[in-house]
């Protein structure tokens, strides 16, 4: 049910006949921006409240989906328990690197940035502004391994929690890293969660604690288009978009980092900690010879009460979170209200749309490598609700498996491989993902591409080839050109062009995920010979560079390398998937209760 918003111009449960709504309503997903959806949506929330008590609530078509009888059989056991091996070393592994990335810069930086500075820690931060500690975080091992050393986190923690019930978007930099000042990976990962932000239209709320640029790294930073200066613009196009964006000033804003606050829509300092200026005290000094302090030069007092640069001026921390919640209290987001059910009812419900097995089987069928690879159905059952499954096109293309099913309640087309995406699975695949596209079904994809490119060594070959060629490419055409939500898991490999259709990073999912064992790389690791050239070399060069291009593709295919480079949106564990899916197609639905929507001709303009 949803909260009357016209309650002046409809009443006694009549619906006002200028706001009657299409026959056709759009996907709630999709943005809509003429005045004319914006009344008919407006009409559709008043006439659901505004009918008596006895009226219906809007119910989904009954569905009864065959379950999945996909049980572990004896068959399964040797490759169910290497995998099982394989996936308990990568959670070891993970748990480090979780481990190393929340040291932040380490003790001595902690002491620094919670004694002599006095402020609070990031994640610290994070609890007193969302409602709740239960956050999805994206790429916390962003940063990891790069050539220029660990940057945890990479100096600041990107995701996506509630706030007063409302899914924002967050990013908070930690200033325990280097003075919080951005380094190249800094500023993708702040891009990326822009563009999260962006595409699912949710709040972004921005943590301000940053010196600006890492200067030794300054090239890589500065100029290009999808460096710095792309997060400024990106402000502007989101607020003129109007997705909302609201900024705490919880340390120091200098040079770039002093643009974030300032182009925000409305914006919170803290006394005493929180100081925007585009050059320090130090460089006053140097240019000018004159000694002020960081206060007078540009702290809380000076921007909220000569300047103008900030709208609110807080005490302390605690005050400027809550001040941050109220602001998002403003946001003009109608939330639909919780249905009241009683604890039987829960319990029953929750029970229902449990899947029949258990989400940890899914560590003995995260495949080591291709080749152990179990049927993809058994993944699919152990996530789906109840663990059903309406397949489409069952008995042909077998290599790919289509169908819907839903994931806490949201109706979903699943696109799964099932072995090599060959000619007749990706025309398969090409249907049933325009099939969703026409329904407005959000996508899911399941990715565990072959490891091998295509070898042409006679004419049939060649003329199967062309033909798997032509229906990727459809596949793919199909895949780009959907404008339904799409989320990707890469639950085994993600190796060359079989990757694309299957809604790799290049074709814009919604969210990427991966579970650790994934490996993602043009060519699986041990396959290096069918891409070196058939040329005079002897044989034991060709070896040797054979083995050499085979370790290095061990080494960078693996999960962790792909998200310290923040290819994708972090790394999840298998048991943890069905809530992290559950979560974004809530998430992805949140901006159908928007209640305005209309592009503007500008951003805001902060005077
Ligand atoms: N580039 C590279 N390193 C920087 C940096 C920058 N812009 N700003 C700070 N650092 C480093 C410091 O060298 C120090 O490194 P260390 O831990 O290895 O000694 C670390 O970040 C923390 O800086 P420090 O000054 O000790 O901490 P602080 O909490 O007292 O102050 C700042 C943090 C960001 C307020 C302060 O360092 C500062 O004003 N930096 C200059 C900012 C600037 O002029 N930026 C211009 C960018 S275009």
């Amino acid at each position: 049910m949803y909260r009357c918003m016209l309650r002046s111009v409809c009443s006694g449960g009549r619906v006002c006949p200028a706001l009657v709504p299409p026959p056709t309503q759009s996907p709630s997903w999709m943005l809509r921006n003429t005045t004319e959806e914006r009344h008919h949506r407006l009409a559709e929330q008043c006439s659901v409240r505004c009918m008596s008590s006895a009226a219906r609530r809007p119910r989904a078509l009954h569905s009864a989906f065959p379950v999945l009888e996909q049980p572990l059989q004896s068959i399964h056991q040797h490759v169910y328990e290497a995998n099982l091996r394989n996936s308990n070393a990568c959670h070891k592994r993970y748990i480090e690197l979780l481990e190393k990335a929340r040291k932040g810069g380490g003790e001595k930086a902690i002491a620094r940035h919670t004694q002599r500075n006095r402020k609070l820690l990031v994640r610290d931060r994070l609890r007193l502004l969302l409602d709740d500690e239960d956050f999805l975080e994206l790429s916390p091992l962003a940063g990891l391994g790069l050539p220029y050393g660990d940057i945890s986190s990479a100096g600041c923690l990107t995701g996506i929690g509630r706030i007063n019930d409302l899914w924002c978007v967050f990013i908070a930099m930690d200033a325990t890293v280097k003075g919080g000042t951005a380094y190249p990976i800094t500023v993708k990962k702040q891009l990326r969660a822009q563009e999260i932000a962006l595409q699912n239209r949710l709040p972004c709320v921005y943590l301000v604690d940053s010196g600006g640029a890492f200067l030794p790294l300054q090239s890589e930073i500065f100029p290009d288009k999808n460096q710095g200066g792309r997060t400024f613009y990106n402000e502007a196009i989101m607020s003129a978009m109007k997705i909302p964006q609201v900024s705490v000033v919880c340390g120091s804003c200098t040079a770039g980092g002093a643009y974030i606050p300032t182009m925000a829509e409305e914006t919170v300092i803290v006394h005493r900690i929180g100081t925007i200026f585009l050059a320090g005290p130090p460089l006053v000094k140097a240019a000018t010879g004159e000694e002020v302090t960081p206060e007078d030069l540009g702290g809380a007092r000076l921007h909220a009460e000569v300047s103008g640069c900030v709208d609110h001026f807080a005490f302390d921390e605690k005050e400027a979170y809550d001040c941050a919640r109220n602001i998002v209290s403003t946001l003009n987001f109608q939330l639909p209200e919780e249905e009241e059910e009683d604890e039987e009812k829960t319990r029953k419900r929750k029970a229902e749309e449990e899947p029949l097995y258990s989400s940890e089987e899914l560590l003995g069928l995260a495949p080591e490598c291709y080749n152990s690879s179990l049927d993809v159905k058994m993944v699919v059952g152990r996530l789906t609700d109840g663990s059903r499954f309406q397949e489409f096109k069952a008995r042909y293309g077998t290599t790919l498996v289509t169908g819907f099913a839903k994931i806490h309640g949201n109706l979903v087309g699943i696109v799964a491989n099932n072995g090599e995406l060959s000619y007749q699975a990706a025309l398969k695949g090409s249907h049933f993902v325009q099939l969703c596209d026409q329904r407005d079904v959000p996508l899911l994809f399941f990715q565990n591409t072959a490891p091998t490119a295509g070898l042409t060594l006679s004419t049939t070959q060649a003329e199967m080839n062309s033909n798997r060629l032509k229906a990727q490419g459809s596949m793919m055409s199909a895949v780009a050109c959907a404008s339904v939500p799409k989320i990707t898991v890469v639950i085994g490999g993600c190796h060359g062009a079989d990757s694309y259709a299957m809604c790799g990073s290049a074709f814009d999912p919604n969210f990427l995920f991966l579970w650790p064992n994934a490996r993602v790389s043009m060519i699986a690791p041990g396959h290096a010979g069918s891409l070196l050239p058939l040329d005079s070399e002897s044989e034991e060069e060709k070896k040797k560079e054979e083995d050499e291009l085979n370790r290095r593709l061990m080494e960078e295919s693996s999960a962790f390398f792909s998200s310290g480079r923040l290819w994708d949106d972090g790394v999840i564990l298998p048991q943890d998937t069905r809530k992290v899916l559950g979560d974004c197609l809530d998430i992805i639905k949140q901006q159908q209760y928007q209640l305005s929507t209309e592009k503007r001709q500008s951003a805001l303009l902060r005077i």
